[in-house]
């Protein structure tokens, strides 16, 4: 997969989990999952919450605490799990579940301690006519709105680049969606924001918040949109970055922005992770993983210098797996001389003013705010 003295380099770490080389640190942090995605710094608790989608949970990552990986468990859930996004000034989390958004409330409890689900509700069902669809990757604007996409997860990827064109992107309200109506398990707004991708991933804003990067697995391209944050809308879509037209192996899967306005791109497939200038088309940077099916990228730690990269293993057989022991871990990498944004709130808004005019159920929680 990887040539080169880099490569000799990391030879050097086989007692470790480490590979140093070009000055950065590759380090997998925690154990392996199946399906490790979506990983979401947390500015508040100082931990990631990513989830196992094909295992279904959601997990959580304390740096301050590496060996205890806490989970909460959708197994009773007929859908996939992805992705989940912490709600900002509380314990809720919105997961993908399937075509579902839920609200879950969770107490992560003290190291060493099992994780609680306290409360679990439903919130929306999109796409009911499309049984086959399911949630993919997510996260919040910066002004605190859900975008998530769907794909088509009962074809073939033949069938698919055959043009089964049925993922959407949507963009959900929280707090409109909740205090607006009720708060039964069907919330009547579908928000159709882009429609006919097949594979909606990795999505980032640009540090002005004017430009949208979407990419879509399938198509293997990243897009660029004007991105209106008043009215919480895309338009002018562009191909900004085209794994074809660079030759990078695999397909862009999820990818976060830095703070100088550069894409770091988790690439399936392609064992590897690439540094973009999506302004220009630029390749800039390639970090060999020593994992296959990098999943996602995403910013993370106090200063958000650390790039934490989820895997997957899902679908690897025997002898993959012995080649690849660390398939399905998240890792860290280190010392890449950039980071992400530090001043955007990455949390869907919080829900519910006060716990005395609190229609919906929903317990407000009192967490300090870093900022
Ligand atoms: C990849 O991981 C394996 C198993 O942990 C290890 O033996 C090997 O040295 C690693 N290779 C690199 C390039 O880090
Ligand atoms: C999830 O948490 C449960 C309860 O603490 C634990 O038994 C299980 O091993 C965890 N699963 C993973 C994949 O960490």
């Amino acid at each position: 997969m990887a040539k080169g003295p880099a490569y000799l380099t990391c030879l050097a770490a086989l007692l470790g989990l480490s590979c140093v080389a070009h000055g950065y640190e590759i380090k997998a942090v925690t154990k392996p999952v199946i399906m490790s995605e979506s990983p979401y710094w947390d500015d508040i608790t100082n931990t990631v919450i990513f989830v196992d989608v094909i295992g279904k949970l959601v997990l959580r990552y304390d740096p301050a605490h590496p060996g205890d990986l806490k989970n909460i468990s959708f197994s009773n859930q007929p859908g996939k799990v992805t992705p989940a996004v912490p709600v900002r000034g509380s314990d809720d989390i919105l997961v993908g579940v399937g075509r579902c958004v839920f609200l879950v409330d969770v107490d992560w409890g003290a190291p060493g301690k099992a994780a609680v689900v306290r409360s679990v509700r439903n919130l929306k069902e999109v796409e009911p006519d499309l049984p086959g669809n399911r949630f993919n990757d997510g996260k919040a604007d910066s002004r605190g709105r859900l975008w998530i996409g769907t794909m088509d997860d009962s074809q073939t990827s033949r069938r698919r680049r055959r043009g089964v064109n049925k993922g959407e992107l949507f963009r959900f309200d929280l707090k409109r969606d909740i205090e607006g109506r009720s708060a039964s398990s069907h919330v009547d707004t579908k928000t159709v924001v882009e429609e006919g991708l097949q594979i909606p991933n990795g999505m980032a804003w640009t540090p002005d918040d004017k430009t949208y990067y979407l990419a879509d697995s399938a198509t293997k391209a990243v897009y660029s949109f004007d991105f209106d944050a008043d009215q919480g809308v895309v338009s002018n879509k562009k191909t900004a970055f085209s794994f074809a037209a660079h030759d990078v192996p695999g397909a862009p899967d999820g990818m976060t922005l830095d703070k100088d306005g550069n894409l770091w791109i988790a690439c399936v497939h392609g064992g590897r992770v690439i540094k973009v200038d999506p302004r220009s088309g630029a390749l800039l940077q390639t970090i060999v993983m020593n994992v296959t099916n990098p999943s996602a990228a995403e910013w993370g730690g106090r200063d958000r210098d650390v790039l934490y990269v989820t895997s997957a293993r899902y679908k690897m057989d025997a002898r993959q797996l012995e080649r690849e022991p660390l398939a399905g871990s998240m890792f860290a990498i280190t010392g890449l001389g950039t980071k992400g944004l530090t001043n955007v709130p990455y949390a869907v808004n919080a829900v519910g003013a006060a716990s005395t005019n609190n229609r919906y159920g929903i317990t407000p929680k009192t967490t300090p705010s870093k900022n």
